[in-house]
């Protein structure tokens, strides 16, 4: 199972500059996160934090037990090992084929024979589209083909916590929704913990199971997607719709003056450049492949939502309900389409012990623990049992006998559940 991420007070400057204070957020095990922001708002710093290559003045990243602002070196070289990373600009070195680009972390980190070496080579080439190409310099191939390698190099360790920079930054559409396929694919094999860096609405719209957005040197808000999209925040709404008008400037920061001259041009129906796409609307989330196994992350983040539903807002309380009953009428058509769907549908949500693992987060619209939204665990399981039932069992029936997607919940049930799954051993279709 991939590792939980917790940041905890995170500020960063670079001498008198501050890029952004107080960030805390924790990204679930396994699930799969988006961060956005305007450009120059500290993302890709946020993704050199979290591997420790950028030191932070306060505040904790906390991987696997350790804080990697506090330990050794040799700590953190171990700790390093669990990320597969994909910069912003690739990071490719320039004086080596693109064959011992991906190969080089197998080389440094592991003590496999070349053959061994060539095969997962040749496999990662092959998953990103570059077979042919391996042979060539980065200097020598596109741009979004030096994305692709950089991709292939940050999948060969198998990581367990996957950080992306825009992947699709130089790719066409298509070729950015299979390399968005492509993750979704590999967190449902692996169960890796994935953050993905974007300015792209599409995929922030289907691929991650939570969002998160920087502004003003602050995380506005993390929570599950359908938190982010169905915002009323200006900034958010601007920066989904790609809107000039709106609290974001060219240079972030807007004056008063410039604001009441572009709502002027607003009222007076002149474009700002953006789409009128209504994001409350929720496009489904992208599933994995047929064949590929379930995505037991998605089964762990519809458990913490559910848990964490009464503390989010109205819309977006609305939103997930019907998000989750559009999954389960998915599953219950066309089950062969998805078995992440399909277990999904007959998991049993309702019991209160339902994995939680509170993901605190910034002001307004945040995940907050429930513990302390009520003051205690108790009380809020209680209202958990009340209000979740009918959310859960929608479309499909629960299959009778001793089929383990009707068991209450706890972790390892969901795992042994999926593994006898994606055997094929669970009495699953409906
Ligand atoms: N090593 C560094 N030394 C000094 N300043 C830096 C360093 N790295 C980044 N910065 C500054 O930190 C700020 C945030 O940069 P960052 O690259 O994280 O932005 P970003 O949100 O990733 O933007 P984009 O969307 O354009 O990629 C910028 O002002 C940048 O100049
Ligand atoms: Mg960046």
């Amino acid at each position: 199972m991939g590792v939980e991420v917790t940041v905890e007070g995170l500020t960063k400057s670079f001498g008198s500059q501050n890029i952004w204070r107080d960030v805390s957020l924790t990204l679930p095990a396994g699930e799969v996160n988006a961060l956005l922001g305007p450009s120059g708002t500290g993302k890709s710093v946020f993704l050199k934090t979290l591997i420790g290559l950028l030191h932070p003045e306060q505040g904790s990243v906390i991987i696997d037990g350790t804080d990697i602002t506090q330990c050794s070196a040799k700590e953190l070289y171990e700790i390093r090992k669990l990320f597969g990373v994909l910069f912003q600009d690739g990071a490719l070195f320039g004086s080596m084929s693109l064959y011992d680009n991906i190969a080089f972390p197998l080389r440094e980190h592991t003590k496999k024979k070349e053959d061994e070496v060539r095969r997962i080579v040749m496999e990662k080439v092959e998953l990103v589209g570059l077979a042919g190409a391996e042979d060539k310099l980065p200097g020598e191939i596109s741009g979004g083909m030096r994305k692709r390698a950089g991709l292939a190099r940050a999948l060969v360790l198998d990581p367990q916590i996957i950080l992306c920079d825009e992947p699709d930054s130089g790719l066409d559409p298509v070729r950015t929704a299979y390399i968005s396929q492509l993750l979704i694919d590999i967190n449902a094999e692996i169960d890796a913990t994935i953050l993905i860096v974007t300015h792209n609405i599409n995929i922030a719209r289907t691929i991650p199971d939570n969002i998160g957005m920087l502004f003003r040197k602050e995380l506005v808000m993390f929570g599950p997607r359908e938190q982010l999209l169905t915002s009323e925040q200006p900034v958010v709404k601007q920066f989904l719709s790609g809107d000039r008008f709106g609290p974001i400037g060219m240079s972030e920061e807007k004056d008063e003056s410039v604001a009441a001259a572009e709502a002027a041009m607003q009222a007076a129906g002149i474009s700002g450049g953006g789409t009128s796409d209504d994001f409350s609307e929720i496009i489904p989330q992208v599933q994995p492949n047929p064949g590929m196994p379930v995505r037991k992350a998605a089964i762990r983040h519809r458990a913490n939502v559910l848990n964490m539903l009464h503390t989010l807002p109205e819309n977006a309380q609305h939103a997930i309900r019907n998000s989750i009953a559009e999954e389960d009428r998915r599953a219950a058509e066309s089950p062969e389409t998805s078995t992440t769907l399909v277990a999904l549908s007959q998991t049993d949500f309702s019991d209160p012990n339902a994995v939680y693992t509170g993901l605190p987060g910034g002001p307004d619209g945040v995940y907050v623990a429930p513990t302390d939204v009520h003051g205690n665990a108790q009380a809020n399981q209680a209202t958990d049992v009340v209000t979740r039932p009918d959310l859960a069992k929608t479309a499909v029936a629960q299959p009778a006998g001793d089929d383990a997607f009707t068991q209450p919940i706890d972790t390892s049930a969901i795992e042994t559940a999926i593994i006898d799954q994606s055997k094929g051993q669970g009495s699953n279709q409906a």
